[in-house]
Formats: structure tokens, sequence, C-alpha cells
């Protein structure tokens, strides 16, 4: 012990190890009556890990080449030793990451965790959600599938609908004037390094923001209140042993999932890989119905809403872009749902609904009919934004415990 101690003492005096593992473990006091929201944190972690080790083993053997990258997959499909296995824990991990990204900012959301001073821990969050969509959109194209092609074709000519520089602009990042072997080849290097990189900076500013405030809390109470004599938050625990421990209570109960998609439902019925990908790409065939995958569809619905093209382009972007100021757009105080007003309530539970609701229309071919209901949910989503600055001004909220409740 005392070996290692003096070895400790070697690389203490010349690296922060030890002063690093107490301030972001050891002695990081999280407030103890966190619930199974926040596992959700961890979890995204474990996830990016798993898409970046699986990531590297699909690279050893996929080829970025319009020629030859979709019998590659199938190759890694078949005659890798366990490239199924890889293959399936990547394509399931992209969808798994949106699920558990959802669920975490939910949660933001609910217990307000966004409000003064964790601002910026929620504006980490928003750009990494940005850089993780584009980090799967351009994944996605790699499979050189027929939806991989068309949903690349689509989203890419979105960028044609801004006035005068849009066309140049939608060439300049194809590199071509259809999807081709140099949109794969650039893609592939933004999927492989570019994204990835600005993904982890952007979790070390995440984590930074975070520990710099402290936690949030499901009672959304200020546990830096009340500490005792060493400065230690009295409602306060050590984030290592406690929350280390329970935090892998949440990793099992993932992978038991996670394992269950991977091996029972990998394509999840077409929701995870959806079937016009098993069709090589053919820049002659469009396929009869494009959508893009779950994830993407609430964004797309809001799209699709709108008959002017550039129009449909702004309020898509507008849909993720109003996220970002929800800090300022929320006006009270109190930052959890268990002390807020009936209107807020209900006000979040239609936010939801219309969000779901839109990923469903999201997914279908469109009709007129769809069409109108993705005009009502698309008024729906907005006016969440819209009502929650109006009900948060003079809300009439429940008291707010001094200490957290359990
Ligand atoms: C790769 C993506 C992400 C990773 C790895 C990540 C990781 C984490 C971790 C480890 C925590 C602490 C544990 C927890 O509170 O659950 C956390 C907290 C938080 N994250 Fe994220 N996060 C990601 C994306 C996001 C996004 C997209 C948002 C919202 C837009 C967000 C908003 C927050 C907020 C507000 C907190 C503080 C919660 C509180 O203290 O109540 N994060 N994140």
């Amino acid at each position: 012990m005392s070996k290692m101690n003096n070895f400790m003492g070697w690389v203490d005096a010349r690296f922060p190890a030890t002063k690093m593992w107490e301030e972001h473990l050891s002695k990081y006091y999280a407030p103890k009556n966190f619930n199974f929201w926040y596992f959700f944190g961890s979890l995204a972690l474990l996830v990016l890990v798993l898409q970046i080790v699986t990531g590297i083993f699909l690279t050893m053997n996929y080829k970025p080449d319009g020629a030859l990258a979709f019998a590659s997959v199938e190759y890694i499909m078949r005659d890798v030793e366990w490239g199924w296995l890889i293959r399936y824990m990547h394509s399931t991990g992209a969808s798994m990451f949106f699920v558990v990204i959802y669920l975490h900012m939910f949660r933001g959301i609910m217990y307000g965790s966004y409000k003064k001073p964790r601002e910026l821990i929620w504006i980490f969050g928003m750009m990494l959600y940005v850089a993780l969509m584009a980090e799967a959109f351009m994944g996605y194209l790699l499979p050189w599938g027929q939806m991989s092609y068309w949903g690349a074709q689509v989203i890419i000519s979105l960028f044609g609908a801004i006035p005068y520089v849009g066309e140049p602009l939608a060439l300049w990042i194809r590199g071509d004037y259809v999807i081709s072997d140099a949109t794969l080849n650039r893609f592939f290097a933004f999927h492989v390094i570019a994204v990835p990189l600005i993904l982890l900076g952007l979790v070390v500013a995440h984590i930074l923001a975070l520990h710099e405030v402290g936690s949030n809390n499901p009672d959304g109470v200020e546990i830096k209140k009340h500490k005792d004599e060493n400065g230690v938050p009295l409602d306060g625990i050590p984030f290592h042993p406690y929350y280390s421990v329970k935090d892998l209570v949440g990793v099992g109960v993932f992978l038991i999932l996670f394992s269950a998609v991977i091996f029972w439902a990998p394509e999840m019925g077409g929701y995870f890989l959806e079937h016009a990908n098993f069709v090589p790409a053919d820049p002659l065939k469009t396929p009869e119905h494009i959508a893009p995958v779950w994830y993407f569809t609430p964004f797309y619905a809001i799209l699709r809403a709108v008959p002017d093209k550039l129009l449909g382009v702004i309020a898509m972007g507008a849909s993720i872009v109003i996220l970002f100021v929800l800090p300022w757009l929320d006006r009270n105080g109190i930052r959890s749902i268990r002390f807020r007003s009936l209107a807020y309530k209900l006000n979040l539970a239609i936010f939801v609904i219309s969000f779901v609701v839109l990923g469903w229309l999201g997914m279908q071919p469109s009709t007129p009919t769809l069409t109108l209901f993705s005009q009502i949910f698309s008024a729906l989503y907005f006016s969440f934004f819209l009502a929650l600055f109006l009900i948060s001004k003079n809300e009439k909220t429940k008291p707010v415990p001094e200490r957290v409740t359990n």
C-alpha cells in the first residue's frame, strides 16, 4: 500500500491525478435524491463510448467508396468474425443514443435543470444534440443503400431553398451535382473523426459546466444552501462510490434492453434500419417513399407541414433553435415540475404528445389529411414555448421545501 502511496505522490507532484479524482468523483457532492431519470447522463456517456469502439472496428473492414461501400457492409455482416454483432451494436446504438438523449433532455426540462445557474450545461447539451444529429445523418449515408442515398439527397437539397447562396451551397456540400462518391468520402471523414472529436470536446465542456455549479435534482432545490462545518452540502453524497455504483444498475438494465434489441430485433421492424436500405444505392431509381430514421421524423413532419420549401426549412430550423433559448423562455424561478402549476404540466404534456405524434406523422407518406395533422401538431409544438413564456411569468406554484424531500 505504501508503495502505491509513494507512486501516487510521485504522480501527483507532476499531474493532478488525485486532485481530479477528488474534484470530479470522490468529493463531488451530488444531491442524495437522484431518481432513475438521472441514469441517462451516464448512459449517454456509455453509448458514446460503445459507438466509438464499435465504429473503430467497423472502419477496419468498411470501404468508403461508392463502388464498394454497400458490399463491404454485407461482407462485415456475413464474413467478418463477429462483424454482424459489431455492426448491429453500432446501428442499434445510434437509435439507442437518441432514446437515451431524448429522455435525458426531457428530464432536464421536467426538473428545470436548464435554469440559472445551469444555462451553459443546457447550451452545451443542445450543441451536443445538434452534433449528434449531424453524426447520425452522415453515418446513415455510409452503408450506401437506397435510403442512405435518397435520404441524403432530400436533406441536402433543402439547402438549395436558401435564396442566392442555396444552390452553390448544396453543390459545395455534396461536392457534385448529385450525391456521389465525393459525398460519401467527405461524410466518412466527418463521421469517423471530425464530428466525434467535436462530440468529445462538448461532453467535456458539458460535464465541466455541470461540476462547476453542481447537479440539480428532482426537487429542484439548491443543496449548496445548507452546508456542514466542512463546507459539505448536508443533502449531498459523494458521487463515488454512491452514484458510481447506482449508475451501474442503470447500465445493467440498459445493457439487457440493448442486447434484447440487438439479438431479437436489430432492425426494429424497419425503424432502426429501414427496409429500403438493404437495396444498394441506385441514383436512377427513387424509392417509393422516402423517410428519415425515427429520431429525425418529428422535425421532418414540421418541414413537410409548410407548403413553401424555404419557409418549411425555416420552421424546421426554428423548431430546434428555439430549444437553445428555453432557459430564457421559462421565466419562473421554480425549477421542478413537482411544485409547478397545472397549466405548466398540461402544457408540457401537450408538448410531449405533439412531439411523438409529429414523429409518427414524419414516417407516413404525405396525404392532404396527414399534412393537415402535421400543421396542427407543428402549431402545438411551437405553442408550448409561447405558452411557457406566458404561464411562467405569474404562475401559481406550490411552496418549495428548504431541503430535498427524500
Ligand atoms: C452525448 C450527449 C450527452 C452526454 C454524454 C451527456 C452527459 C451528461 C451527464 C453525465 C450528466 C450528469 C448526470 C445526469 O444528470 O444525468 C449530464 C447532465 C445534464 N445534461 Fe447532459 N449529456 C448529453 C447531452 C445532453 C443534451 C442533448 C442536453 C439538453 C439539451 C443535456 C442537458 C443536461 C442537463 C441540463 C444536465 C444537468 C441535469 C441536472 O443536474 O439536473 N445533455 N449530462
